[in-house]
């Protein structure tokens, strides 16, 4: 019987002007999960290390992603055991549920002899996001599942594209140890937008894109602007402007909420700039009465891996 443990690595959605389309994976942090196959039908996650989640069926993005699997797999008798560990704190806006929910579909795949792609592995994990959000979006899993940035060119049907992403770009990210629910973040926002909102959003999303392809920093950091969701969100981040202001005063390219938040990210030419941005970060963020993490990162090029044990 084979185990393995499956490495999914914490991602950013939106990468500021492309909500629920843009989104990219970094080295760090990630979950772990160790799973393998049982001859007793049924999901069963026995143990969840570092965040409390529910261990039940219907309240958990595990068993939400991997029901629907089974479900496309259509073989009644398959079981699964599940110990989840989690180093992406939920509710942090880096892609918690999704490390999870994409981890685990990536897993019973590969367990059960590689019946799906990535695209189907993406709708099944979905399932687990719609839980976490309300809403099935793609920004996180897709980015765990295929690594480096990814385009959601389609919901309906699903049409994701893999970006060019420069290697030398780095990511810095403070998460304040804050919960923002992702469901919550979204019924803030409004369901509908006015064109001169519209017009400089799409402007600068495909600006980023070509910003990418171009390799030239001056036009992605000219593109790192939205105007429609976080003039809505930011004032749930304590000291976001301030975060914004001082990193590119320091050399930061742009960023802003990751996801849904409280985490904020910037974007970084070179390793060396993102850990001077992680600094600034951190001296703006150790004067406010607020516990927070830090984490300075590459692109993560590959998505989600997996490694197995012989029982
Ligand atoms: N695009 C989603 C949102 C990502 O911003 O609500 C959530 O991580």
């Amino acid at each position: 019987m084979k185990k393995i443990k499956i490495i999914a690595p914490a991602t950013i959605a939106n990468i500021v002007c492309g909500f629920d389309v843009l989104g990219l994976a970094v080295n760090i942090p990630n979950d772990e999960i160790i799973m393998k196959k049982s001859d007793d039908p049924g999901i069963r996650i026995n143990k969840i290390y570092g965040a409390k989640l529910s261990k039940k069926i219907k309240k958990n993005v595990i068993s939400l992603a991997l029901q629907a699997l089974l479900k496309k797999y259509k073989k009644s008798n398959i079981g699964f055991e599940i110990e989840i560990y989690k180093n992406i704190q939920p509710g942090s806006g880096i892609g918690s549920s999704a490390a999870s929910a994409a981890g685990i579909v990536v897993g019973a795949n590969y367990l059960l002899g590689n019946p799906f792609n990535k695209i189907d592995l993406i709708k099944f994990a979905m399932e687990g996001e719609r839980l976490a959000g309300g809403v099935p979006h793609a920004d996180n899993v897709a980015p765990a599942i295929m690594g480096g940035i990814t385009l959601i060119r389609s919901y309906k049907p699903l049409d994701i594209i893999s970006l060019r992403s420069p290697e030398n770009i780095w990511v810095s990210i403070i998460h304040p140890q804050i919960e923002i629910k992702t469901s919550d973040a979204r019924e803030l926002l409004k369901q509908q937008i006015l064109m001169t909102e519209a017009i400089p959003q799409l402007g600068n999303l495909a600006a980023l894109i070509a910003g990418l392809y171009k390799k030239d920093s001056n036009l992605i950091s000219r593109s790192l602007n939205d105007v429609i969701v976080e003039p809505i969100r930011a004032i749930l981040i304590p000291a976001f402007n301030e975060l914004k202001i001082k990193c590119k005063s320091r050399g930061a390219l742009g960023g802003g909420i990751s996801g849904s938040g409280p985490s904020v990210f910037m974007l970084s030419k070179g390793k060396n700039k993102a850990e001077l941005v992680s600094n600034v970060m951190e001296n703006i963020y150790s004067k406010l009465e607020l516990k927070y993490k830090i984490y300075t990162s590459s692109i993560k090029q590959t998505g989600i891996v997996y490694y197995e044990f012989k029982i």
